[in-house]
């Protein structure tokens, strides 16, 4: 599987260095993307990206990532939500919105990703990605160009991107999460939860090198409980792999929260004064703060398959995480 995925890459890489220079010779005729948007090339955004994961199901990745896209998009911030996750409870049943195609329809070159994705609220745009990505293999190289043109127009228009991948660790959801700069580990106090988070940390340092996580502890009855948790998770993980865990914060246990999904309407926005939005509101603060503190990308554009096909060294494994980083 790992050595599908290698040369996968390989054979992307080479593509997008072709893509590049047909890009270089296109460009010295005409304007550039950036150019056309009234931007100069170094001018381009470089959003900041994030997956939201776990090892068990259920434990609140989609109210997370919704949450966090709604405080940044009240700050005024361009938010980009895929929803890369297969399972039922999916952003667009807690937001209430309809998405009719998906990433699919890109891959098929019927559709671009502006017409796939859809308006959330507050103006947040989703991208329904569950199905297709898992694809990628069977693309041709002709789709793979398309697709990485469309990427590559597309993606500097937002300032964040939140991914809310499935539970454990399948094809997509290691795709999503070995392309974005930081990962989000949600848990909840259940000690099952914490055992499924420790397993999927387990097989993305063994199997990808990542050596670094985020944790947010969800659903718990005080900040104690939640700095329990990750005492015990950091300090397995520190012992046994080597991992670096950064403690992101922690969301109490709300009913209004239940509410909240049961209305289909983000939390922030029905209660705002909810233990969970006050929450979400200083996790989403402290998220920032991790951002701007340390850019994994050293300015240079990342995001997605675009820095899976670049930034991939010979031996398959991202160069940052061949750090092992610990904040
Ligand atoms: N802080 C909380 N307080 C109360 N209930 C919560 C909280 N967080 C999550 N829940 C409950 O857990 C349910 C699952 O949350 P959510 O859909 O975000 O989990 P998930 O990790 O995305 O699940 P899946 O793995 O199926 O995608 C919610 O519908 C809600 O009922
Ligand atoms: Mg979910």
């Amino acid at each position: 599987m790992i050595e599908e995925l290698d040369n996968q890459v390989a054979t992307l890489r080479e593509l997008a260095r072709q893509k590049d220079k047909v890009d270089a010779r296109k460009n010295s005729g005409s304007p550039s993307p950036a150019a056309a948007m009234g931007r100069a090339p170094s001018e381009r955004k470089v959003p900041h990206t994030m997956a939201i994961t776990s090892g068990k199901g259920g434990v609140g990745k989609t109210l997370v990532t919704v949450n966090l896209a709604i405080n940044y998009a009240r700050q005024g911030l361009k938010v980009l939500l895929i929803d890369a996750d297969l399972g039922l409870a999916n952003i667009d049943v807690v937001l209430g919105v309809t998405p009719s195609n998906t990433i699919e329809d890109v891959l098929s070159g019927e559709l671009t990703l502006d017409e796939v994705a859809v308006e959330g609220p507050m103006g947040i745009t989703i991208l329904p990605a569950a199905s297709g990505v898992a694809e990628l293999s069977n693309l041709t190289e002709e789709q793979k160009l398309s697709l990485m043109d469309h990427i590559d127009h597309w993606h500097a228009d937002f300032d964040v991107v939140l991914v809310d991948t499935g539970a454990g660790i399948s094809p997509n959801v290691r795709f999503f999460v070995l392309a974005v700069e930081r990962i989000m580990i949600v848990v909840t106090p259940d000690p099952a939860s914490i055992t499924d988070a420790y397993a999927l940390m387990k097989v993305m340092f063994m199997n990808h090198r990542v050596s670094h996580f985020d944790l947010v502890v969800n659903q718990v009855s005080s900040e104690q409980e939640a700095k329990d948790v990750y005492r015990t998770l950091s300090q397995v993980a520190d012992k046994y792999l080597n991992i670096g865990m950064n403690f992101a914060g922690s969301i109490p246990e709300d009913p209004l929260l239940v509410k909240s999904v049961r209305q289909q309407r983000p939390v922030a926005d029905l209660y705002p004064d909810a233990p969970a939005s006050q929450a979400f509101i200083a996790l989403s603060k402290r998220v920032m703060r991790m951002w701007q503190q340390k850019r994994h990308d050293d300015g240079r554009m990342i995001f997605f398959w675009r820095r899976l096909l670049n930034e991939m060294p010979k031996d398959g494994q991202p160069k940052d995480d061949q750090e092992t980083t610990k904040e």
